[in-house]
């Protein structure tokens, strides 16, 4: 089976060919590509089996034809793959390429102006500055977002992924693109998302690749039909998640009055936060075990996030090759639980924010989702709506709660604490 490069009748009726076509004909000139993920090839491929160079192109000029390249990105239109849905050519045009001022004032080249010394051309989270920068500016080619509304496993809506650009990330070097104007601001979301895509396409296509019996391996000179099929499969399995996301995002349950700062007396406050404390140090909600007795953030120091892991080495003897090969610096970063004493909230510090960094837990940071009651498993232990405001409530309050406060129940006996503070 072979991606092929060059027109054929059994095209892909989604307009591959014609693409494929533009891409290695029309734009011969064009030489910047999205760079391929070496190092998720390497440590993905049976090294019996190991890609060839031959194949690596072919991948890349298939990929090419459906993504375009960083100076011109494209999408399929009318495809059966809908990436067209998902984001905007016209803003996407705006966001790529090179830097330049049209003679109306415009400004274009948008990511590389604004993200790409931090992100990467290709998204990859490896920028010139990134080496400098703990944590790391994210890699989104994973196709995983940290800070949204929506459980683990899903993607971020639009309004997510505006609200990080919008705030920045407090705490990390991420900054607040506030001052951008709305248009900028849509197109440097459709181009994350953009970015995205492409690159999960690329790791999903790699692993099914890498699947294939040797010989298969995009060598063959036989028919375009398992291709085509693969990249369909590839890109829409990516591209439902997406279009999925606001149909995800999880609604909170209403917080009853007497856990509302709104509208709670002192006196149901501090009966709410008193609560909050103990399902904090309880072993269901459990958030001890990480951010410490203190809630300093130093209960389990060993943590790496999803991406930094991809670095660590699995295979002793083949991880200098690999590092070798990555975009990403080294060292690997430690990931550190939240000091929630600091009062310095990266996704948001509403207690709406709060709330769905519990419910949903932060993917790719391996903090959990709060286990809830489950009304079809009565005997499951779980939390219930009015004890999460009350965690929200006590979370809030750890910046102004005084550290030096007597620990008067020690570490192995969470499960009896039931006196009041
Ligand atoms: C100075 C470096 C820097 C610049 C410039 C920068 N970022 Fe970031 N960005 C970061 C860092 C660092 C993170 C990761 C923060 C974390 O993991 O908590 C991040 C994370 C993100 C995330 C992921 C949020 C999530 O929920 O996981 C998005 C999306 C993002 N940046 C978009 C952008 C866009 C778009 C631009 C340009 C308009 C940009 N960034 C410019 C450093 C930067
Ligand atoms: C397995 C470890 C782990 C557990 C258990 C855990 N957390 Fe976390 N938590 C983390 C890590 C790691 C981060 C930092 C993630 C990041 O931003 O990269 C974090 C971040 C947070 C944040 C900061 C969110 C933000 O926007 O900056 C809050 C609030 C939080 N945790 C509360 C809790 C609460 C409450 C619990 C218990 C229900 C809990 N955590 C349980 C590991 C954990």
């Amino acid at each position: 089976m072979k991606f092929k490069t060059e027109t054929n009748n059994s095209c892909f009726r989604f307009g591959l060919c014609l693409a494929l076509a533009v891409g290695m004909l029309g734009c011969g000139n064009e030489t910047l590509r999205f760079h391929l993920d070496m190092v998720w090839i390497r440590s993905n491929e049976d090294p019996e089996v190991a890609f060839q160079p031959e194949q690596l192109q072919n991948l890349s000029n298939v990929l090419g034809a459906v993504f375009g390249t960083p100076n011109k990105p494209h999408v399929l239109q009318d495809s059966d793959i809908g990436v067209e849905k998902l984001v905007n050519r016209d803003l996407l045009q705006l966001a790529a390429g090179p830097v330049w001022n049209d003679p109306q004032g415009k400004s274009h080249g948008l990511y590389r102006k604004h993200c790409a010394h931090c992100h990467g051309v290709s998204g990859d989270g490896a920028g010139s500055t990134a080496a400098y920068l703990n944590p790391y500016p994210r890699d989104y080619r994973r196709g995983i977002f940290k800070f949204k509304s929506t459980p683990k496993g899903e993607k971020p809506t639009n309004s997510d992924l505006e609200k990080t650009l919008l705030e920045g990330i407090p705490g990390t070097s991420m900054p607040s693109f506030v001052l951008l104007p709305d248009d900028e601001i849509a197109a440097l979301v459709d181009y994350v998302k953009f970015l995205s895509i492409r690159g999960e396409v690329e790791r999903n296509l790699v692993l099914e690749l890498s699947d294939l019996e040797e010989g298969e391996l995009l060598v063959s000179d036989e028919t375009l039909e398992d291709g085509k099929e693969l990249i369909q499969d590839a890109v829409s399995f990516v591209v439902n998640r997406w279009s999925r996301a606001e149909s995800k995002v999880a609604i909170p349950a209403a917080c009853p009055s007497s856990a509302d700062p709104r509208t709670a007396t002192g006196e149901e406050m501090e009966r709410s936060i008193t609560r909050g404390y103990h399902l904090f140090h309880g072993v269901i909600a459990n958030c001890f075990t990480c951010h410490g007795e203190t809630a300093l953030g130093d209960g389990q120091l060993d943590l790496f996030d999803d991406w930094t892991e991809e670095l660590q080495p699995k295979d002793p003897e083949r991880h200098a090759e690999l590092m070798s090969l990555a975009q990403r610096p080294q060292p690997a970063r430690n990931l550190r639980p939240r000091n929630l004493r600091l009062g310095i909230y990266r996704g948001g510090r509403r207690p709406l924010d709060i709330y769905w960094r519990l419910i949903n837990g932060i993917d790719g940071a391996k903090m959990p989702q709060v286990p809830m009651v489950d009304p079809n498993d009565p005997g499951k232990p779980g939390m219930s709506d009015s004890d999460l405001w009350d965690l929200i409530n006590y979370v809030r309050s750890l910046p102004y709660e005084t550290l030096s406060r007597p620990a008067y129940q020690s570490q192995t006996d969470h499960v009896q604490l039931t006196k009041p503070l």
